[in-house]
């Protein structure tokens, strides 16, 4: 990393790494991941720096951070007013999502058919949780769920416990149509949170 990265998003990476080293259980790692996100996405440095961070509307995500040696991601994610998101899962993959700037509706579903069909599924949502800066969602794998952006700009940070784009499909799911798909993930654009 360079030696002028913003300090607070340093200090969360050191404490990743350092938790990663610690703990060998994945779940146990992104509980632990989730409160220093839930840190992070609280810092008024790294929320006045979400403020410039470029769109990522047409499904890409910042890379923020990969890491090398124990394989975490570190995603962010910038909607526009009014984004709508997809029904989706992160497939085997472990996922934090902390909202640092804006309002975002982080919504959870549950899937009701026998799963014969493979492209066939049944979804309801059966939660709604409003995401302020500051709110961490743990999602575990296999999860159902969609973010939804709010009226104005919004913005979060993601922790992933491993890559998922090029190494593993996920899940979109169509509620109405009673559909569901596989995809690639979001388009990884590298951006560096720097101080200056
Ligand atoms: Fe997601």
């Amino acid at each position: 990393m360079r030696n002028d990265t913003l300090p607070a998003f340093q200090r969360f990476i050191d404490e990743l790494r350092a938790i990663w080293s610690r703990e060998s259980d994945t779940q146990r790692r992104m509980e632990l991941g989730r409160d220093a996100l839930r840190a992070l996405v609280a810092d008024p440095d790294l929320q006045a720096h979400s403020k410039t961070w470029p769109s990522t509307e047409g499904l890409k995500n910042l890379l923020l951070h990969t890491d090398e040696e124990h394989g975490f991601i570190v995603n962010a994610v910038v909607r526009e007013p009014g984004r709508t998101g997809s029904v989706h899962d992160h497939a085997d993959a472990w996922t934090a999502y902390g909202v640092c700037d804006g309002l975002e509706y982080l919504e959870r579903y549950d899937r009701f058919d026998d799963r014969s069909r493979p492209d066939h599924a049944e979804i309801r949502r059966v939660s709604t949780t409003i995401g302020r800066a500051g709110v961490v969602d743990l999602v575990a794998p296999w999860a159902v769920h969609a973010e939804q952006g709010g009226g104005g700009r919004s913005a979060a940070v993601i922790l992933r416990s491993q890559k998922l784009v090029g190494r593993v499909l996920q899940h979109r799911y169509d509620e109405k149509a009673g559909t569901v798909k596989l995809g690639s993930g979001p388009t990884q654009i590298p951006y560096e949170l720097t101080a200056s």
